[in-house]
């Protein structure tokens, strides 16, 4: 009997200290169907964003989150430069007009609860609607936390491929009076990850074919098998949001701004968004002096002359630390033999949103007890960009 227990108590600790570790889930590099997706043509400076940006191209990442006592599994965008979360409702039609491909269905059974309080988000892309709700939401491997969240019934120009979006910006700020720690900090407080922290490693390839996706969110920590140098930390400056100082951006040598400014850390968004002032002088510097012509959806000659382009900020321990990106990472080519340059103009605060572009160089660990960013190179090679003869083989 006694050994028995001994190794009933034994099992209960390992489950234990399974529970603590780091808990890593894979993540997919979906790809946005061009035709579902209303591209937003015309100008580098684009207006009227309202609330967050998703990615414009073909670079989206997607992870698993279940939803319900049911645990429903559907592929949302974890994202770091929002603080809402949402599924579509099964019975919603816009939803599977953009291509959601999934519904959740809301029952008491599955300790799900509408309310009769309407949210609308609006996104740069586009915009959801629907009741605020009660759902239980867990990520593979962790037991359920009580969430509140968006049932989705109204969609219009969102990119299709996506089942939903997690947003984990510091607060979950729904109402204005009920400020509610977002999932990373429930599930920490809940003693399921081992620190309040999410990192993402966001690979440029996918082993799909072997069922392993390379790319992945790590809930409690960052996988140090995927950067080559320990992470710089540096001090978020706004409670509610992810966002850092920036104090130089320089493209092909050129200093282009330098100052503080705020620089929005947001892998919910592929590209780089920039107030239009500085905006402006980094196209004048692409157009201008490497004579590179711009397309109306930002494609762009893949045998161009491009720039190295980089970020500084100042670190925890008041050092200035450079970031340098090439353009094969802020270059990509989309279908067609098009290349597109990830960088926008963009009218609204922040100075400055750092998308996945740069956070696929970067390994970001996001720490919500130390209120910190950490940035690593990681193991990522960005894919070469093409050259003209290899072009013409497709
Ligand atoms: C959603 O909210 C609307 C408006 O308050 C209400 O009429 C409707 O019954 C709610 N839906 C659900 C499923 O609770
Ligand atoms: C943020 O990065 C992680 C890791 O790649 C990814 O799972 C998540 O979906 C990213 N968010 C977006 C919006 O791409
Ligand atoms: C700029 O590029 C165009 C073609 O894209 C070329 O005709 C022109 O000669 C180039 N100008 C300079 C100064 O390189
Ligand atoms: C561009 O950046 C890469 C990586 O930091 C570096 O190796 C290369 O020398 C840079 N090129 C130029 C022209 O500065
Ligand atoms: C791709 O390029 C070909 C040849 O230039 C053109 O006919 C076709 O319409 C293009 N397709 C798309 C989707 O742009």
């Amino acid at each position: 009997m006694l050994s028995k227990n001994f190794k009933i108590l034994v099992v209960l600790l390992a489950f234990l200290t399974i529970g603590q570790c780091l808990l890593t889930i894979p993540l997919k590099r979906g790809k946005i169907n061009k035709e579902l997706q209303p591209f937003i043509k015309g100008s580098i400076l684009r207006n009227g964003i309202n609330g967050k940006l998703i990615n414009l191209e073909d670079d989206i990442y997607l992870g698993q989150i279940q939803v319900g006592l049911s645990q429903d599994t559907f592929e949302v965008v974890f994202d770091t430069g929002s603080n809402f979360f949402w599924v579509p409702s099964k019975s919603c039609e816009t939803c599977i007009q953009s291509g959601m491909t999934k519904g959740y269905s809301c029952t008491q059974e599955d300790a799900c609860v509408s309310s009769e309080f309407v949210e609308r988000i609006y996104y740069a892309t586009g915009d959801i609607s629907g009741n605020v709700t009660n759902f239980v939401v867990s990520i593979p491997g962790t037991k359920p936390v009580d969430y509140f969240g968006i049932l989705v019934d109204f969609v219009q120009e969102l990119p299709s491929g996506l089942q939903g979006i997690i947003g984990l910006t510091p607060f979950y700020d729904f109402q204005t009076e009920t400020k509610k720690p977002n999932l990373i900090t429930l599930l920490y407080q809940q003693k399921q990850i081992e620190k309040p922290i999410v990192s993402f490693y966001q690979a440029f390839e996918v082993d799909e074919k072997s069922g392993k996706y390379q790319s992945a969110i790590t809930f409690g920590g960052y996988d140090e098998t995927k950067i080559v140098e320990k992470p710089n930390y540096f001090k978020t400056i706004k409670k509610d949001s992810w966002s850092i100082l920036i104090e130089e951006f320089v493209v092909g040598g050129v200093s282009i701004f330098k100052g503080k400014e705020e620089a929005l850390i947001d892998n919910g968004t592929t590209s780089f968004y920039i107030r239009p002032d500085i905006g402006g002088k980094f196209f004048d510097y692409i157009m201008g002096v490497r004579n590179i012509t711009l397309g109306d959806n930002y494609d762009v000659d893949c045998d161009a002359d491009f720039p190295n382009v980089s970020f500084t900020f100042l670190n925890n321990e008041n050092k200035l630390v450079t970031y340098e990106v090439e353009p094969d990472f802020y270059i990509t080519r989309g279908t067609n033999n098009t290349c597109y340059i990830y960088f926008e103009g963009y009218i609204g605060a922040p100075t400055f949103v750092i998308g996945n572009t740069f956070l696929r160089k970067y390994l970001p660990v996001f720490d919500y007890e130390k209120k910190t960013v950490g940035f690593a190179r990681t193991v990522n090679q960005a894919p070469k960009l093409p050259q003209k003869e290899q072009i013409q083989q497709y």
